[in-house]
């Protein structure tokens, strides 16, 4: 009788060695397939004596039968060790705080905010929207706003000017929004009701000027718009905006080369230890700029004083919102700081609306 324990060996070897299900069916058809070892050795019986063949076929098909439990055996093993590695590599942390949504964590900046909360007051009371470009001339800035050349107001501006272009204009950053009132009058015919918010640039710096702000002018050219009529936008404007139920204003002459009379209004405030209210106490703030439209600017822009009449206010945007949510310092409007704007920012979808609120909650 044959030997077989080297062969029963070193197959329950490969058999322990095999590292993945295909290794380990290697190693069956290498000892049970047709060309097999065991095989062969199954092969040898049909030439033996029957007495031969009861023993030596007793231990073949014993030596068969382990090696078919090692392979079983084994195959278990591999298939639960390769279940526990897929668990493993595919394992998710379900305990894990779900990431938030781009809508919830992005702010509005406060100087959009306001700008939507002036659209939204303006908007209701039947005035479009009206832009310009932040490159102006000289002649829309300054000229057709009735400042003459030379005239001293020009120097009060701080205007960054660019160097002289080919045909030897100088082209400039528009220090107000005021040219926007000449391109809306050179381009409508009245009765015309327009804001124009935008930026503005003047060469100034320090906690309360930045040398780009923002902002909005407002026009209306109408046979019945006079001093009362502004009077009341102007006065409406601020309770909805400050959203007070009333609010006192004050309105002292003042000079603007393009408004005679020219006006600036004052709003009713109590200032007490770093805060300040509106709608109440004893203080006054100087909050925008306004008067009729001057019979000059008018004709510049191509509409006869005789028949046409109108007024106009400016007023800065950043001032306002800072007084409105209480930012101490203007500079902090531009520095892009993300903890900034998650403390002083909006929800994007609180948008503002008269009917559903200003400023949210
Ligand atoms: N443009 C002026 C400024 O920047 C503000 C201003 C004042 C605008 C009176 C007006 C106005 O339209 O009527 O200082």
């Amino acid at each position: 009788m044959t030997d077989h324990s080297a062969l029963l060996h070193e197959t329950l070897a490969a058999i322990a060695q095999a590292g993945d299900e295909a290794a380990l069916e290697s190693v069956r058809v290498a000892a049970l397939g047709k060309k097999g070892t065991i095989s062969a050795l199954l092969a040898t019986l049909g030439k033996m004596s029957p007495d031969e063949r009861r023993s030596a076929g007793a231990a073949i098909n014993a030596l068969k039968d382990e090696v078919s439990a090692a392979l079983d055996a084994r195959r278990v093993a591999l298939k639960s060790a390769g279940l526990q590695a897929r668990l493993e590599r595919e394992a998710l942390d379900v305990s894990l705080p779900v990431r938030r949504a781009g809508v919830e964590t992005g702010r509005i900046h406060p100087i959009s905010q306001v700008l939507d909360e002036i659209t939204a007051i303006f908007a209701d009371m039947g005035f479009a929207i009206a832009e310009g470009p932040d490159i102006e001339s000289d002649d829309y800035n300054f000229t057709k706003l009735n400042f003459p050349p030379g005239h001293p107001a020009r120097e009060m501006h701080d205007t960054f000017f660019f160097a002289p272009d080919d045909k030897g204009e100088r082209k400039l950053l528009r220090t107000h929004t005021s040219p926007v009132q000449v391109r809306t009058m050179l381009t409508q015919k009245p009765p015309i009701r327009v804001i124009c918010p935008g930026r503005t640039y003047r060469c100034d710096a320090d906690q309360t000027h930045t040398p780009m702000f923002h902002q909005v002018e407002g026009l209306v050219i109408d046979n019945s718009a006079t001093l009362a009529n502004l009077k009341w936008v102007l006065e409406e404007f601020c309770k909805a905006f400050f959203e007070v139920p009333h609010v006192a204003m004050r309105f002292r002459p003042s000079f603007f080369p393009f408004t005679s009379p020219s006006m600036e209004v004052d709003i009713q405030c109590r200032r007490s230890g770093g805060e300040i209210r509106f709608g109440e106490g004893e203080d006054w703030l100087e909050i925008l700029g306004c008067g009729m439209v001057h019979a000059n600017v008018l004709r510049n822009c191509g509409l006869d004083p005789d028949v046409h009449q109108g007024y106009a206010w400016g007023m800065g945007i950043d001032r306002i919102a800072m007084l409105k949510y209480g930012l101490p310092d203007l500079r902090d409007f531009f520095d892009a700081d993300l903890r900034w704007i998650d403390h002083y920012g909006f929800k994007p979808l609180d948008i503002p609306s008269l009917a559903g609120g200003l400023s949210g909650s």
